[in-house]
């Protein structure tokens, strides 16, 4: 099957199971459920979900069994957008092309929304119907992606540079955390839930480090390049708020060129898998490629 053709697929998965799986913004609390949807529900590319499916598909998974992980992950990135967006962090009023939940709802609710999107994530991952030893594996490893040693750890390197001027040591180190984390579960939780031997797990570990790296990298380049229309977030925030960034610190070219390199370790790393590693070498070139 092609790749596009295989993505739609997944995409339609995920967005089903999202829907399913959502509180009823029809029941009490009616605001925060309304909340949790708008939230998690209409418009983002799906990344982290399709990296599970086809980091499983070439792990020859069945696919029902990813849906949980591929969700869970999802549910983890919509509450950081919610978060990343408040007041408090990085006071943005525009997301996925509309206002932010903080604005469309208020301040208390977009903060409570985060926090029950987070745990619905763990409740999708603990009740589905994988083995048990593979829904710990999954908790153990969104749970480490998520938090201090995580996602949130980046989060809290992001405001602490913001305004100074990082080595680039220290913002490959925040990149990784804070966008990177969530990325190489999103492959590591797809691969579990087949069959992979230690070897081709370093090369799935590698390639999504050089991914999830590469995907903040052309997240800051979109920020100084493109439009609000085209993100769908106000651009060029990151020079406004001096955050520190690739761009910021090595230019657009050197940005670039951390892209070119990054591209070729994850070519490098997929290599031996052949044709089965097409779906996740596709992905590879969106995250380095895209206009939004
Ligand atoms: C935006 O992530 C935040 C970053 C970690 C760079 P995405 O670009 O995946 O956002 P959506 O999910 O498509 O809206
Ligand atoms: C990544 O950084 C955000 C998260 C890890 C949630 P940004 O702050 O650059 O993300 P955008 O640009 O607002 O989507
Ligand atoms: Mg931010
Ligand atoms: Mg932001
Ligand atoms: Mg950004």
């Amino acid at each position: 099957m092609p790749t596009d053709a295989l993505f739609a697929r997944w995409a339609q998965r995920v967005e089903a199971a999202l829907a399913g799986a959502l509180p009823d913004a029809g029941l009490a609390p009616q605001r925060l459920h309304a909340a949790m949807r708008y939230a998690a529900l209409g418009g983002g590319k799906r990344m982290r979900p399709l990296l599970v499916y086809a980091a499983g598909h070439l792990a020859g998974a069945d696919e029902a069994l990813l849906d949980a992980p591929a969700m869970a992950v999802e549910l983890v990135h919509a509450y950081s957008l919610v978060h990343d967006d408040l007041p408090a962090m990085d006071d943005d009023d525009l997301r996925r092309g509309r206002p932010t939940v903080h604005v469309a709802f208020d301040e208390a609710i977009a903060i409570l929304a985060g926090d029950a999107l987070q745990t619905l994530a763990f409740a999708v991952l603990a009740e589905s119907g994988a083995p048990a030893d593979l829904r710990v594996a999954w908790l153990q490893s969104l749970a480490a992606a998520s938090g201090a040693a995580g996602m949130c750890g980046g989060q809290a390197l992001d405001i602490d540079a913001t305004g100074r001027t990082q080595a680039v040591q220290e913002l490959e180190r925040m990149h990784r955390l804070k966008t990177g984390a969530l990325i190489l579960a999103s492959v590591g939780m797809g691969a579990m839930a087949g069959r992979v031997d230690a070897d081709q797990s370093q090369r799935l570990d590698r390639f999504a480090g050089a991914l999830g790296l590469a995907f903040q990298v052309r997240d800051d380049i979109l920020d100084v390049e493109s439009s609000s229309e085209k993100l769908g977030k106000t651009a060029g925030k990151d020079a406004a708020q001096v955050k520190s960034t690739y761009p910021a610190l090595l230019g657009i070219d050197g940005a670039k060129a951390k892209l070119d390199e990054l591209a070729a370790a994850m070519r490098d790393a997929l290599a031996p898998f052949g044709e089965r590693a097409a779906p996740l070498a596709a992905l590879g070139r969106l995250a380095i490629e895209r206009d939004r």
